[in-house]
């Protein structure tokens, strides 16, 4: 049964390749101070800077920069751009990149009118904002994380080492984000297939929850047989537009919030990714990859009847078997797929090592939506698998 819950989504998409046209009459309705907030450099090669700056200048716009917006986006970083934002009076922050982008923008949006420190207040204490928010929009050049439309912004401590998500309510959320899947094709192949998988778990992680007969399942599968259908194409030739778009859309359904409405979701493969992310650094998506299989088998007879769904509505595994057996093949099926787009299937792969597992279990959160509820000495268990 669907739980009770509201619904809004305060984000404006423009989506396609004229979408940029849209950027000045949304800056028009904002205040004079602009920041513009860019990662390390891939904007200025592919030419979207001076596309930016040039509108921004026509809008009449006083603009001041934050550039070298890391992924996995630090602490520290993020202290150097709230100062920034402060020093400028800003008005509105323009977020230009990928989610890390994204999520920091958001990030100082919360702490520009605040004089606690953003890591203790947002990611170590979680709690809400209690200032003014300087208003965020964004555009987006790499698909995956949802960033562009739902309140989600993760933090990197490295001196910690621990990487948190804070979900922030409707107001921290982008007012609008401009979305051209054109944008998308000078990423590298590999954060392309990482993105990629960040949306397939980012759906995994709200359908592999609860047992109900519900709408935000069927949601899910066909968001997962799309995705699969196009990043095998996309894989194959990254120029391919149609592909392209449908998994920059997809990308935004699955984590804008709508297909966790009414039911339960597990999150701990972000979890343990996260973890994995703060001793690492590697890039999110893979980190995500390598240990999933891992934890979906390990979770897997707590869950098998959705499990078993999985394989025949996801995966088109029709044969005559029982439900331990299907769900077996589903997982199967999922990591020929993971294998056949080039993920990253182990974390020894990203930099991690025996002598790290203590310290990334500890730093693992452990949530409770899930099939089971992992111990401390089953998260080790998974992590060790997973090197
Ligand atoms: O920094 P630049 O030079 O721009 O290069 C970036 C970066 O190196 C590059 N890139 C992005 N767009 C490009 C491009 N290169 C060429 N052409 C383009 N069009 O790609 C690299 C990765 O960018 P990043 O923004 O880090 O990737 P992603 O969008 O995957 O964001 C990852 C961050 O988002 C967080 C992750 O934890 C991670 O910190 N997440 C945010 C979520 C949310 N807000 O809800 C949920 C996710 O689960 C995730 O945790
Ligand atoms: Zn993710």
């Amino acid at each position: 049964m669907l739980g009770n819950f509201s619904y809004h989504n305060p984000t404006k998409l423009y989506f396609g390749e004229d979408s940029l046209g849209y950027l000045k009459g949304e800056l028009d309705r904002y205040g004079r101070n602009v920041l513009l907030v860019y990662g390390g450099g891939s904007v200025k090669k592919n030419g979207l800077y001076d596309e930016i700056t040039a509108i921004l200048s026509e809008c009449g716009k006083n603009v001041a920069e934050v550039s070298g917006v890391m992924p996995n986006p630090t602490a520290e970083k993020l202290r150097e751009g709230v100062k920034a934002a402060k020093a400028h009076n800003t008005d509105f922050i323009l977020a230009v990149g990928g989610g890390s982008v994204c999520d920091y923008s958001k990030a100082v949006s919360v702490s520009v009118h605040c004089d606690d420190d953003p890591w203790d207040k947002y990611f170590a204490r979680f709690e809400e904002p209690t200032c003014d928010i300087v208003p965020v929009g964004c555009v987006l050049t790499m698909a995956g994380t949802g960033s562009e439309m739902n309140g989600g912004s993760v933090i990197t401590n490295r001196e910690q080492p621990l990487k948190i998500g804070h979900v922030f309510g409707d107001d921290v959320m982008p007012r609008f984000s401009i979305l051209n899947p054109r944008y998308t094709m000078t990423l590298p192949k590999y954060q392309m297939c990482a993105g990629i998988y960040d949306i397939f778990n980012h759906i995994c992680e709200q359908y592999f929850s609860g047992e109900d007969d519900n709408t935000s399942d069927y949601i899910s599968e066909g968001l997962m047989k799309g995705l699969i259908h196009a990043s095998r194409i996309a894989v194959d030739d990254p120029q391919n537009y149609e592909a392209r778009s449908n998994i920059m859309w997809t990308a935004t359904w699955a984590l804008n919030t709508l297909v966790a409405k009414g039911k339960s979701t597990d999150w701990m493969v972000h979890m343990l990714g996260q973890a994995v992310g703060a001793y690492t650094d590697a890039t999110h998506g893979m980190t995500l990859a390598a240990v999933s299989l891992p934890y979906y088998r390990y979770i897997m007879p707590y869950g098998e009847k959705k499990f078993a769904r999985f394989a025949r509505e996801v995966w088109g595994i029709s044969a005559d078997m029982t439900d331990i057996q299907l769900a077996k093949a589903g997982l199967e099926a999922m990591e020929s797929w993971m294998k056949e787009i080039g993920l990253v299937m182990n974390i020894s792969e990203l930099g991690a090592t025996e002598d790290m597992i203590e310290g990334i279990a500890d730093a693992t959160l452990i949530l409770d939506g899930g099939y089971k509820v992992l111990d401390r000495s089953e998260i080790v268990k998974i992590l060790k698998e997973s090197l």
